[in-house]
């Protein structure tokens, strides 16, 4: 079985894909802790409203900028870190005022940015939308946060395939033919009511949920001269996506439903060349040791009837271990057998360091 530290190798920034609940978060995490423990300074940067990440890591809470979790409440979980694990929560809105903040040429124009009523209904709409947000927070960290490795958690219950359009979908919002003619000098200051106006306050009006001209104008006077560095912006996070730095995981279950969508996503990431890391097949359940049925000397120890439902029990499981093993046989093969790594279902849900510990132990194999 692989490890998924060759996986990694020379990668910076590593994004665990997957559908709703398969066990991305814990992955994106477990994956940090391990390569924390071989002397890297991680990042691992989560969306994860139900805060479980930051319960097991011991922080109250993750805010929009990474925090070091506390290497002695690692180790009384059993793991010595060489190097730094930071977790983040992204804050999708605050991110896109950062980049607000960073593309606006003065305080002023940032302010009545921010003070319009069009750009807060904007950037909830596209803040919502939370993929660009995610990459583009990537981008800043991969840019200036001195990490060695970016772990990227994605959304639940989102559709994964949106993370890999993301940018061009805000290119093409910012780049559409509608806004750049509403843009145009002469669409501002003369013809605001003149052929093509209704097609802008229409298309607005569906993505803001509001059409007020006088915000529109103010907004698209301040936010005009930032157009470009935000194009500019969505091209180098694109790039991100596609750099060969920047590896895939896609994370499932062996179950069916979340195993389509995994192969579904796999081949869309093909098709846009983007770079696949690698499978990660999770709570996978493994046959129960005792295959044959219960030993003879367990009915002595235990009862008949005790026995006899011990044997049921361990034979459910075989059914559920076998319906396991076929599953994963069925994605590798779809995948066209890629390094593929398999997590049993463990006991306990993962909610603390030892937890972490176990799954990352999976995660990386027996050194
Ligand atoms: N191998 C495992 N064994 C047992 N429980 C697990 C395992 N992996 C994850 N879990 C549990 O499954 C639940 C879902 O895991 P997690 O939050 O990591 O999934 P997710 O893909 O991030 O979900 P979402 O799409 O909601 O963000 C959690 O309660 C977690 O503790
Ligand atoms: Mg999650």
């Amino acid at each position: 079985m692989t490890s998924v530290e060759s996986l990694l190798e020379g990668k910076r920034i590593v994004i665990c894909a997957g559908s709703g609940g398969v066990g991305k978060t814990t992955t994106a995490a477990a994956l940090g802790l391990g390569m924390a423990e071989r002397g890297l300074r991680v990042a691992v940067v989560t969306i994860d409203p139900a805060k479980r990440l930051a319960t097991s890591l011991g922080l109250e809470e993750l805010g929009n900028e990474p925090r070091q979790v506390d290497p002695a409440r690692l180790a009384a979980g059993g793991i010595e870190v060489e190097g730094e694990l930071w977790a983040m929560m992204l804050d999708a809105k605050r991110t896109f005022d950062q980049l607000i903040e960073r593309l606006a040429p003065d305080d002023r124009t940032r302010d009545e940015v921010f003070a319009n009523r069009i750009y807060q209904q904007l950037s909830n709409a596209v803040a919502g939308s939370q993929e660009f947000t995610a990459i583009a927070k990537l981008y800043e960290l991969d840019q200036d946060g001195g990490f060695d490795l970016l772990v990227l958690d994605t959304p639940p219950s989102r559709n994964a395939l949106d993370f890999l359009d993301a940018p061009q979908r805000l290119k093409g919002f910012f780049g559409g033919r509608a806004i750049r003619m509403f843009l145009r000098p002469a669409g501002l200051s003369g013809k605001v009511l003149g052929r093509g106006t209704g097609m802008v306050f229409g298309l607005l009006q569906r993505v803001t949920g509001v059409d007020l001209l006088q915000d529109l104008s103010v907004f698209f006077r301040t936010l005009g001269g930032m157009i470009d560095g935000f194009m500019e912006r969505a091209d180098r996070v694109g790039a991100l996506l596609e750099d060969p730095a920047t590896t895939f995981l896609i994370v499932t279950s062996p179950r069916h439903d979340p195993s389509e969508e995994a192969i579904h996503f796999h081949r869309k990431l093909m098709d846009a060349a983007m770079p696949f890391g690698g499978l990660v097949v999770n709570r996978v359940h493994l046959a129960p040791e005792m295959d044959g049925g219960p030993p003879p000397e367990l009915a002595e120890a235990l009862g008949e009837d005790l026995a006899r439902r011990v044997g049921e029990s361990a034979h459910e499981l075989a059914a559920l271990a076998a319906g396991d093993e076929a599953g994963v046989e069925h994605l590798v093969a779809a995948l066209g057998t890629p390094p593929s790594i398999v997590v049993p279902e463990l006991e306990d849900d993962v909610h603390d360091v030892g937890g972490l510990a176990q799954v990352r132990e999976h995660l990386f194999g027996v050194d």
